[in-house]
């Protein structure tokens, strides 16, 4: 079922991290023995992100991300496991044992292919006779030429038609349900997920369906229907229509609101449009969107809540170092219906007029006020400083700032000081919470991933010293007398014993194989850990003894206070409290 430690060892002895990371990320800058590049992964203008060729790790300083080179694969090509896997081992000429590992088993690629044989399914029942009502409703929004490129399809309004055909398939109630096809009524039985509606597949960006919205064909209730997040499609993490907007040569994306929007967009030959699925802009897509463009035009809807969001994706957009502008859509609710109206001739001079993003907040603010009395220019005012206030150029505060001091009719001077006022006060902020978080090693210890959080920090962080000193010196440290169970964090407990255990076979320890049994968040946890070399190898051994002792503490601490409320949730009892 799994990959055997044997071959993991020979792959990735065969695939150095640094060669492959170099073939993605130039890594320019050397410190100690890492390597250091621009993250991939997040927005930086300057390199945190090492590669440690010892170690066969890299991590990223910045957004926290780590893992051995599988790892890397896997986020950088959005793979799985397995096929991270392949993938490396064409890339060093191997074989790939199939035999440990059977693909149909793969509850991933099973999902996946089920996906693809629905969109099969949608599509045949759009182009059947039977598939009347959505190729009367394609016909009337304008969008026939479309159907082909972006594969859209026709949810018949029947109960079962999916199931069947999908069980005629071979595919199982569960695998159905699993990925968000099919639900179970009340009596058990199931029943289609889609009915009656214009299917939009979602394709990542390595051409697999990973979901579905579907469009009501009439004016009811929900409008859309999203496939929930499954193990192969998380809403939050895609985009609408990137796998078409990525071969774009237009030099932008163009980040629409609807999927509607996106068709006809792609249609009138904006062939770079893609929109978020049924949520607001989420940070995930916005690195996403980064991974294939430098400059992003947002085409949101023209209504009050358009402009919002769109304010709201600026600022999510901003700290990647994106360039944006925004176009405004006059006379029409969205970029569809302009186009529709006005032709793509027209939109194509919205998008050369559209403003950057400084001026269209100014607009926005100023639009918020009434500049007429005193009291709504002081607001505008007030408003205004703050935004420009954290323009990074001196020279772009210089030009928004005397063109904001025009709106609201101060003098230019009066504007600049009002702006300086506020970057001293953000800039003393931002050192109190400089300070405060020094002053709280503790808190900062935490993990990023939720999920791993620790109970016992004072505990967790020894446990973390006895992991990085087992990884970085295992011939030291073969045969200690600890156990993961020791340990209060769960996942460093396990971590441990899976490192202990390769350390008492001999063998090297790797993030690689790790990978196989530990989730990508557990192995960004050890790759930090790992790239911490604060303890060197002289003084390893009193090191240790000092982490485990503390662990050993610890422990005592918290079942002396677990005794004690033992102790007086009892007397609580025998005194017939708290009931
Ligand atoms: P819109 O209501 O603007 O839809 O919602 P649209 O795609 O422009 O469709 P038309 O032109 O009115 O027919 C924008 C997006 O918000 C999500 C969908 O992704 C939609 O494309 N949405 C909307 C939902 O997820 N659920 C809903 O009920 C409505
Ligand atoms: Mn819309």
């Amino acid at each position: 079922m799994a990959f055997s430690d044997d071959f993991l060892d020979e792959l990735t002895r065969r695939n150095d991290i640094v060669d492959v990371v170099g073939s993605y990320v130039p890594l320019t800058k050397r410190s100690g023995v890492n390597m250091f590049g621009l993250c991939p992964f997040h927005g930086e203008k300057t390199p945190s992100f090492s590669v440690n060729p010892e170690r066969q790790i890299y991590h990223c300083f910045g957004c926290g991300k780590g893992g051995g080179v599988i790892s890397f694969i896997m986020e950088i090509e959005n793979l799985s496991y397995p096929d991270a896997v392949r993938f490396l081992a064409k890339r060093a000429g191997m074989e790939v044992p199939e035999d440990h590992y059977d693909p149909r088993q793969n509850r991933r690629s099973r999902m996946l292919a089920l996906n693809q044989e629905a969109a099969r399914f949608f599509h045949a029942q759009l182009m059947a006779d039977t598939g009347r009502p959505g190729q009367d409703y394609v016909r009337r929004r304008g969008i026939v030429s479309m159907v082909k490129p972006f594969g859209l399809g026709f949810a018949p309004d029947s109960w079962q038609s999916l199931i069947d055909a999908m069980t005629a398939k071979g595919y199982t109630r569960q695998d159905l349900v699993e990925a968000g096809l099919a639900r179970a009524g009340k009596n058990g039985s199931l029943y289609d997920y889609f009915r009656g509606r214009l299917m939009f597949p979602v394709i990542d960006v390595r051409g697999n369906v990973i979901g579905f919205s579907g469009r009501i064909l009439s004016d009811g209730e929900p409008k859309y229907l999203n496939s929930p997040d499954t193990l192969v499609y998380s809403k939050s993490r895609s985009l609408f229509a990137l796998n078409l907007a990525k071969k774009s040569k237009s030099g932008y994306i163009l980040l629409a609101e609807g999927n509607i929007d996106v068709v006809s967009l792609h249609q009138a030959g904006f062939d770079s449009a893609v929109a978020s699925l049924g949520t607001s802009l989420t940070a995930d897509q916005a690195r996403l969107l980064a991974r294939y463009t430098s400059q992003v035009i947002i085409a949101y809807d023209a209504d009050s809540a358009g402009r919002k969001a769109a304010q709201r994706a600026i600022g999510i957009l901003q700290p990647l170092d994106l360039k944006i502008k925004v176009v405004e859509i006059p006379g029409a609710k969205d970029p569809d219906e302009f186009i529709q109206q006005k032709g793509p001739q027209a939109f194509r001079e919205l998008i050369e007029r559209s403003g950057g993003q400084v001026e269209y907040r100014l607009e926005q603010t100023a639009a918020g006020f009434d500049l007429n009395t005193d009291e709504g220019r002081v607001g505008f005012l007030k408003a205004a400083a703050k935004l420009i206030a954290s323009l990074p150029g001196s020279v772009e505060r210089e030009i928004y700032g005397m063109r904001a001091a025009e709106k609201a009719g101060v003098s230019r001077d009066a504007f600049l000081t009002e702006v300086e006022r506020v970057r001293r006060q953000s800039a003393a902020a931002a050192k109190k919470r400089l300070d405060r978080e020094q002053t709280a090693p503790l808190r900062a210890a935490q993990p990023k991933e939720r999920t791993l959080r620790y109970d016992n920090v004072r505990s967790a962080v020894a446990e973390e010293g006895v992991l990085n000193l087992l990884c970085r010196f295992p011939e030291q440290f073969s045969d200690l007398a600890l156990t993961g169970a020791d340990f209060t964090s769960p996942a460093l407990g396990r971590l441990y014993d899976a490192v202990a255990e390769r350390v008492r076979q001999g063998r090297s320890v790797s993030l690689d194989v790790l990978g196989q049994t530990f989730s990508p968040e557990e192995l960004t946890l050890l790759a930090g850990i790992l790239q911490r070399d604060s303890v060197p190898a002289v003084a390893a051994r009193q090191a240790m003894d000092d982490y485990i002792n503390k662990i050993r503490t610890e422990k005592e601490r918290q079942s002396r206070a677990d005794d004690l409320r033992g102790y007086a949730e009892k007397l609580k009892r025998t005194k017939g409290y708290g009931s």
